[in-house]
């Protein structure tokens, strides 16, 4: 099956770079969001972007303009699906939501259809299965930010066909990644190992063993991570990690007990970089 047009559902902090690789590598692609002031957010992220790359040097003016082009930015969902070969699901991460959405899409979609779904760590079989089409769903699992970040994590549901992962597969590697295939559990495999350590950061933060400062200085030279686990936290967004260990403490039990003080800055509104304040102010 052809790949031409891509249907990107989610302007926010994912959607945004899964729409421009795809631009970038040659694909037309439409993103949707649920309100313009998303989809003009998750515009502006990608022409700046674009435009450091032709400020480097990387791109020329008139590449940029051609990758631009190739994106169709809506509101409007029958418009953003019609005559897409594929749908990337990026929205937020809710089961429910995300089920909405997808009984939604059947009725617009062409048959041939596939629906990949960006979730962090919910059951692929379960989303597949408010589809008309669970034979050509599959989890593809980027990480942020898309445009640098190396991997994807592909994950196959229940009814997933092998047709279906060799299609997403092969379509991950024209976005010029490196692709795992892993079985499906809660969290995937990388997630599994990633947040847990995220969250029992904001354990020693909450307790007072050390300021946020000094875990993440920790980690950086004593561990070698590129950046620290808080600011890790802040760049992929505190309600989405706080989703992600409240699904793995649902399927697991108290081993994944979220911690307090994470729970504490998403009810303060401070989501990270996103909403300007994390752990961290960005002023
Ligand atoms: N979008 C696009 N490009 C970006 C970017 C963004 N948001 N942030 C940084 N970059 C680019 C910069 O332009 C720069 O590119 P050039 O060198 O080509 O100019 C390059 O990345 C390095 O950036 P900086 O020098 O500004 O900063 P850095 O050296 O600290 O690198 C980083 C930034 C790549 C994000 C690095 O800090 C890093 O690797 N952090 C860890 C990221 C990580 O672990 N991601 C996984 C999160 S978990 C996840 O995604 C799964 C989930 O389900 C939650
Ligand atoms: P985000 O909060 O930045 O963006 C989510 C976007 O979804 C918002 O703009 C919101 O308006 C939009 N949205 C909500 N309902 C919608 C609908 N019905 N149709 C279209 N758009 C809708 O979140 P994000 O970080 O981009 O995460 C999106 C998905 O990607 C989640 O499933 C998340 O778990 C996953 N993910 C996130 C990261 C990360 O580091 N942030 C990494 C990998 C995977």
């Amino acid at each position: 099956m052809e790949i031409k047009k891509v249907c990107v559902l989610g302007a926010g902090l994912m959607g945004n770079g899964i729409t421009q690789v795809c631009a970038q590598a040659g694909y037309q692609v439409a993103m949707r969001d649920i309100e313009q002031r998303f989809i003009d957010g998750g515009m502006a992220s990608i022409k700046r972007n674009l435009g450091r790359a032709v400020e480097k040097g990387r791109m020329t003016q008139d590449e940029m303009d051609t990758v631009l082009g190739r994106i169709t930015p809506t509101v409007d969902l029958s418009k953003a699906a019609n005559g897409a070969d594929v749908v990337v699901e990026v929205i937020v991460e809710v089961m429910e939501i995300k089920k909405k959405v997808y009984a939604e899409l059947g009725k617009i979609v062409p048959a041939h259809c596939l629906f990949f779904t960006n979730t962090s760590g919910l059951s692929i079989t379960e989303l597949a299965a408010v589809t008309d089409r669970p034979e050509k769903f599959i989890g593809t699992h980027f990480f942020n930010p898309v445009p640098v970040m190396k991997l994807l994590e592909i994950i196959k549901g229940h009814e997933t066909t092998d047709e279906t992962l060799k299609i997403a597969t092969e379509w991950g590697k024209t976005l010029g990644k490196e692709v795992i295939v892993v079985n499906e559990a809660p969290a995937f495999a990388v997630n599994r190992v990633l947040c847990p350590m995220i969250n029992e950061a904001f354990f020693v933060l909450g307790e007072g063993v050390a300021s946020a400062k000094d875990i993440d200085t920790g980690m950086v030279l004593g561990c070698n991570h590129p950046i620290g686990p808080l600011a890790l936290a802040d760049l992929v967004g505190l309600d989405t990690l706080l989703h992600v260990i409240e699904g793995l403490h649902e399927e697991f039990g108290d081993k994944y007990l979220p911690a307090p003080y994470l729970k504490k800055l998403v009810r303060a509104g401070r989501l990270g970089k996103k909403s300007g304040k994390g752990v961290y102010d960005y002023a």
